[in-house]
């Protein structure tokens, strides 16, 4: 007999937060924080609180330093004016009866000279990833970055605790480190952008080193259960030469082996959006979650096209605990209550995804009462 419990809709403890669903609205990055400042605006509160309804949000992609803008309009968390205008989204969404996460991001080797005064961007090593980077001048391809000293890396370390810190201080539930797509993170990763020789390099051990030296930082900061990690084994296109090679299986097995002391609030693991036929990580394309499941003992937050029936099915199998959604809350504010009510979802516009302001941002109207 077919089973229709719709275990997306229920209410879910996590750690000592409860989730009114197991809908998770994943980050999106909406470049609305339109000053020179990059403080959280009015207009982003109200566009949070619309989506209020998730079980927990996770906010846009937030600078943790200056060095780690790449991408215009996009907010930071470093300053004490950035702190306080996310004390107005935090407080909208609270208001609201949600809950909040702030992601943490540093672009490293993505970023472009405009966005930082001219002088190149740091990443592991001095190696192009060959991407893009939004300028104020739009789309520009990005440059031979400088290689981070150890120092500056233990620098960007403390910068993630400050903005960990901040991120307390300006109201939010909790925290996800940024790890996905063209960020700092995955270039340490990469045997294509990390060709160090120092503790940082090499090995599987060393190229993860510094996830574990932020989860230590943070988790001075935060209880671990309010902590999370956002990874992308698969992601095969749009972030130049960071991808995935012969060692992506075993180094996230080590990897997530390791967070399995964390006590972490998740893992949240983008799914392949693309056939993974011929990719060296074809052996994650049957059941890719279950790989992930048998690796790691803690909460999965599973990502990446998921509808509501896939999302019950996923997680009646129990091959993760939570599951979010990244383009359909851009058009659905009210996503949950059109899952309760089965209203068909509306289509989001792509030409205002990273700009416009209102447009296409907070003008989408809830489809039920
Ligand atoms: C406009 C846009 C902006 C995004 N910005 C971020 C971001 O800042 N941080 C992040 O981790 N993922 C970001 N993503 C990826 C989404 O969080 C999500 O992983 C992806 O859209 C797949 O989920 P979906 O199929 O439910 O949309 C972005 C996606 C879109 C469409």
């Amino acid at each position: 007999m077919e089973n229709t419990s719709q275990p997306l809709l229920e209410a879910y403890h996590l750690g000592d937060l409860k989730l009114k669903n197991r809908v998770v609205m994943a980050s999106l990055t909406r470049g609305r924080a339109t000053n020179p400042d990059l403080i959280p605006t009015a207009m982003m509160a109200e566009y949070y609180a619309q989506r209020a309804s998730a079980g927990l949000i996770v906010s846009e992609g937030t600078w943790v330093n200056p060095q780690s803008i790449g991408f215009i309009n996009v907010p930071g968390i470093y300053t004490g004016e950035q702190v306080e205008g996310w004390k107005t989204v935090t407080k909208a969404v609270h208001d609201k009866g949600g809950l909040i996460f702030l992601q943490l991001g540093h672009i490293g080797a993505g970023a472009h000279p405009d966005l930082q005064e001219g002088k190149p961007p740091v990443g592991p090593s001095a190696v192009n990833i060959e991407s893009q980077s939004f300028t104020p001048e739009g789309f520009k391809a990005t440059v031979t970055p400088r290689e981070m000293t150890v120092a500056e890396i233990h620098q960007t370390i403390e910068d993630y605790k400050h903005a960990a810190m901040n991120a307390k201080d300006a109201g939010f539930d909790g925290i996800e480190i940024h790890a996905i797509a063209g960020m700092l993170i995955p270039q340490f990763l990469s045997t294509a952008t990390n060709k160090r020789t120092d503790e940082y390099g090499g090995t599987i051990e060393n190229r993860a080193r510094i996830i574990f030296e932020i989860l230590e930082a943070v988790t001075q900061v935060w209880d671990s259960t309010r902590i999370a990690i956002k990874f992308s084994p698969v992601m095969l296109s749009s972030v130049g030469i960071v991808k995935p090679d012969e060692e992506t299986i075993p180094l996230f097995r080590y990897i997530l082996h390791q967070l399995d002391h964390y006590n972490l609030a998740f893992v949240h693991i983008v799914g392949p959006s693309e056939d993974l036929t011929g990719t060296p990580v074809e052996a994650l394309q049957d059941n890719y979650f279950a790989h992930f499941r048998r690796h790691y003992h803690g909460r999965i937050l599973a990502n990446s096209g998921f509808s509501k029936d896939s999302a019950d099915a996923i997680l009646r199998e129990g091959n993760a605990d939570l599951v979010s959604f990244g383009e359909p809350f851009i058009a659905n504010p009210d996503l949950v209550e059109r899952f309760k009510q089965g209203v068909p979802l509306s289509e989001s516009d792509r030409d205002t995804y990273y700009s416009g302001e209102e447009n296409g941002y907070i003008t989408y109207p809830e489809a039920t009462i």
